[in-house]
């Protein structure tokens, strides 16, 4: 062993003896067994992180140079675009960073209905996952004020103003949210601090969880297998490789193919045709000029669907107040989907017809509602919206009646590759 090699065996020896760096790194890396047959669907975790990374560091950046007044918040965006070095380009990552995110989160939850991931044992690691969605959603809404362009108030004011619609407490609660009668610089302020400091600590805390939760129990995987059943003499899986070096480097590749692909829309398409940042926020913010369409950003827009979905009164309770009960209730359904899944096996590859199609109803119903999201609402869109909400609710509603009745195929003993 060579000197430099001892002196840091030396040093590693001293660190953990005060803090268990080699032990985390082995329990977590080297000797973390993920399966074998990891597809796809899988990267969209780590494209996550990635995606997480570039919204911190270039938030950090921006924060440089933005200044969260009402006077002065627009024009410190455009500084931003113009003056600032390479300022154009933070703006672009943070602004493309944000629908990247929901792109690979979206599709990192759908993996999760596809193979079932959120089944027993893994029902924390979804729920965390849950609490990460919400904490991400709140984080765009705040963000999107802070240009203080058109959209970023009419948007706010929109989506506060829900709050009135709760019965005693509803007006106070709106003028506590906004800290003013009207949307101002005074709410602006208020949500640049939550979205500068208190959301992304949350977002980091709960990341954290969700991965040590996630390596107590283990990853899923396409079938659904259980590796810890098979193990050799050693205890190791015999259906699984070290995470390090195999999957870290196996996954470089897919990473840069990503990277390119966010460049491109970056470099090439940054407003996405006004729907990554929308057509009005161009102009400043007008209390006195309501855009021609109000609409969140695409992300939401499948919720704001089933807010707009609800047109009459019912029970007592009069419109507004059951669209907020039909969003919130959207968001808020899928935490409880562990327990709503009745299925002896997780897999969608051995789940019954009912699940499938059940699956593919809510996938399309999800995508309607977000173009419907987009567009004025016309009484013939409002009653395809109202039928998209109701499918929505029933995959998640229906669920313990068809995953309980349905015929499935029986899950083989090894994972197949
Ligand atoms: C910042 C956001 C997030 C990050 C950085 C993140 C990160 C990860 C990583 C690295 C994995 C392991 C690799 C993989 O399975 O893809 C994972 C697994 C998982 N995540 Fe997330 N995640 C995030 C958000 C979410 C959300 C919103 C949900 C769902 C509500 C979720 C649910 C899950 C589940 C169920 C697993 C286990 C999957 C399996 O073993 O099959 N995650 N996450």
């Amino acid at each position: 062993m060579s000197a430099i090699e001892q002196s840091f065996k030396n040093v590693m020896a001293w660190i953990d003896d005060r803090l268990p760096v080699t032990e985390a790194y082995e329990k977590h890396l080297s000797k973390y067994y993920a399966p074998k047959n990891l597809n796809i669907w899988y990267y969209f975790g780590i494209f996550s992180f990635v995606v997480l990374a570039n919204q911190l560091l270039t938030g950090i950046w921006l924060t440089m140079s933005y200044v969260p007044t009402g006077d002065d918040a627009f024009a410190s965006v455009e500084y931003i675009m113009r003056d600032v070095e390479y300022g154009w380009l933070l703006r672009y990552m943070h602004s493309t960073g944000a629908s990247a995110f929901f792109v690979v989160v979206y599709l990192h939850m759908f993996r999760g209905l596809l193979y079932g991931s959120y089944q027993k044992p893994r029902e924390l690691i979804w729920i965390l996952g849950m609490l990460v969605y919400v904490a991400l959603m709140a984080e765009g809404f705040f963000g999107y004020l802070l240009p203080w362009g058109n959209m970023s108030f009419w948007g706010a004011q929109v989506i506060v103003s829900l709050a009135s619609a709760i019965p005693v407490i509803g007006d106070d609660l709106a003028i506590w949210v906004r800290g003013d009668f009207n949307m101002s610089g005074v709410t602006l302020n208020r949500f640049f601090a939550l979205h500068v400091v208190l959301v992304p600590l949350f977002l980091l805390v709960l990341v954290v969880l969700h991965v040590l939760a996630l390596h107590e129990v283990g990853s899923n995987n396409p079938d659904g297998v259980d590796i810890k059943k098979t193990t050799d003499d050693m205890g190791k899986p015999l259906d699984g490789i070290p995470f390090h070096p195999y999957f870290t480097l196996g996954k470089l590749p897919a990473i840069i193919v990503f990277l390119f692909l966010f460049c491109a829309v970056l470099f090439f398409y940054p407003d996405g045709g006004g729907y990554l940042i929308e057509h009005p926020n161009y102009e400043p913010a007008d209390p006195l000029k309501t855009p021609e369409l109000i609409a969140p950003v695409w992300y939401y827009t499948p919720f704001y669907s089933m807010l707009r979905a609800a047109t009459f009164p019912l029970f007592g309770l009069d419109a507004k107040l059951w669209g907020l009960i039909v969003m919130a209730g959207a968001i808020v359904i899928p935490f409880v989907l562990p327990w709503l899944d009745k299925s002896p096996v997780k897999s969608m590859r051995y789940k019954g017809l009912g699940s499938k199609v059940m699956l593919i109803l809510f996938v399309i119903s999800f995508f309607i509602l977000g173009y419907l999201g987009t567009v004025h609402p016309t009484p013939g869109r409002t009653v395809v919206a109202q039928v998209c909400t109701g499918i929505y609710f029933a995959y998640f509603l229906l669920m313990p009646w068809y995953t309980a009745v349905e015929k499935t195929k029986s899950v083989p003993e090894r994972v197949t590759m």
